[in-house]
């Protein structure tokens, strides 16, 4: 984490700073300034309003533009190993869910991560969060599932708290027992969900995590499975998240909106009706276009989403399955060519709406005063550019509470 500087800073000559308020239309700031002070944000101003701080620390943006950190709210950042062989088994045919039931996919990874120690976790998910950071993210949820028992389930979350503590990066946990069932309970289904009750007991202890998700998928868990075991990390004072209609319209969309989930994600398959109670719940819709690009599947219906009023959020889903790329920018870039979101709405799904989908919406997601100074400078004259120029990497600097990081 980031020691927070006394002094104010002021940010000025900024060509264009996109504020993302919570206004439906925000409106970009020309030539603006950006005051902060002890790592929050104190002012956002134009002309020269900053001459008001004669004693400051003052930083030129000239030309450039700057925007919220990104916020990737849905990601599986700590595990082991790769899947690259899965892919050429993809493109032979298989599908995700038949590598799962022949005891590949989320499983194979499984292994590899009960066999790695706490280092080589630590040491991989710090690269990647390198790398995120790199592409201007500045927040990430992450989510366990790639222990499947008691002792991993815990590793993999005392690593993200152990980089949470180190790395400049903000880490919202999540925790995931419920990500698939591993093969020595596979006719034990309802222990193996009593046995994760047992852990997520502990992990409120230790306060390893604020939210808590399931896989409600076709063959992994079912409708009853989740609710129960939401409703019973609800009662524990979790947030709660799920996987809901990935690959078959099972219906965890209005189960969602049914425990008033914080978050629902992927969403698509999801049936038009649960589409339309959520667009009527404060529940987020999470959707994950690199998962659809990799797994070669249709995109989330993010326009009739919007059209029936949900909020919605854009991740990476970074993970070694279905999504192995930490580059939210692409996914972005997919959310404007490939499932017709405008770039300011787009902008918003990676900012303010990923915050709400992360409990974080009072300190992170948008450039207001009070909130932390964490923002980034594109070198783009627009933001439509941004998405124009795709498949690179378009940050030039991150700063994190006021604080200057890549
Ligand atoms: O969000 N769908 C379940 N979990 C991940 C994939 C995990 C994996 O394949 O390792 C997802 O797509
Ligand atoms: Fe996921």
């Amino acid at each position: 984490m980031c020691p927070a500087e006394n002094k104010i800073s002021v940010f000025y000559k900024v060509n264009l700073l996109y504020p993302v308020n919570d206004l439906e239309d925000f409106k970009p700031i020309a030539n603006a300034y950006l005051a902060v002070k002890e790592g929050k944000i104190i002012e956002v101003g134009s002309g020269k309003g900053y001459e008001k701080y004669p004693e400051a620390n003052f930083i030129s943006l000239e030309g450039k533009i700057i925007v919220p950190g990104f916020i990737d709210a849905h990601t599986h950042l700590v595990y082991a190993g790769s899947r690259e062989k899965e892919m050429i088994r993809k493109l032979a045919g298989e599908s995700y869910l038949d590598i799962l039931k022949s005891g590949g996919g989320i499983l194979n990874t499984v292994k590899e991560t009960r066999e790695a120690s706490f280092g080589e976790l630590y040491s991989k998910a710090e690269a990647t969060l390198d790398r995120m950071l790199a592409f201007g993210i500045t927040t990430v949820e992450t989510k366990s599932g790639y222990g499947l028992d008691f002792e991993t389930e815990i590793k993999q979350l005392e690593v993200v708290k152990a980089l949470n503590e180190k790395h400049p990066l903000t880490l919202v946990s999540t925790f995931m027992g419920a990500h698939a069932l591993p093969d020595s309970y596979k006719d034990k289904r309802e222990e193996y969900l009593e046995l994760m009750k047992e852990v997520l007991k502990v992990v409120r202890t230790r306060n390893l995590a604020s939210f808590c998700d399931i896989f409600c998928e076709e063959g992994v868990f079912s409708i009853s499975e989740s609710k129960d075991f939401l409703e019973f990390a609800k009662e524990l004072g979790f947030g709660v998240k799920i996987h809901a209609d990935e690959m078959t319209p099972l219906g965890g969309a209005a189960l969602a909106v049914e425990l008033k989930a914080t978050s629902a994600e992927h969403l698509l398959a999801s049936r038009d009706e649960d589409l339309r109670k959520l667009g009527k719940s404060d529940t987020i819709a999470v959707l994950l276009p690199l998962t659809s690009f990799y797994l070669d599947k249709p995109f989330g219906n993010a326009r009739k989403m919007i059209d029936y009023g949900c909020n919605v959020a854009i991740a990476s889903d970074y993970n070694p399955g279905s999504s192995p790329s930490e580059n939210l920018q692409l996914a972005m870039q997919l959310a404007v060519l490939k499932m017709k979101m405008t770039p300011k709405e787009v902008l918003k799904a990676v900012t303010i709406n990923a915050a709400k989908a992360i409990g974080l919406e009072d300190t992170k997601g948008s450039l207001v005063p009070g909130k932390d100074a964490d923002f980034v400078v594109l070198d783009c004259p627009n933001l439509d550019y941004f998405f124009y120029r795709f498949g690179i990497n378009l940050v030039e600097k991150v700063y994190i509470k006021g604080k200057k990081v890549t």
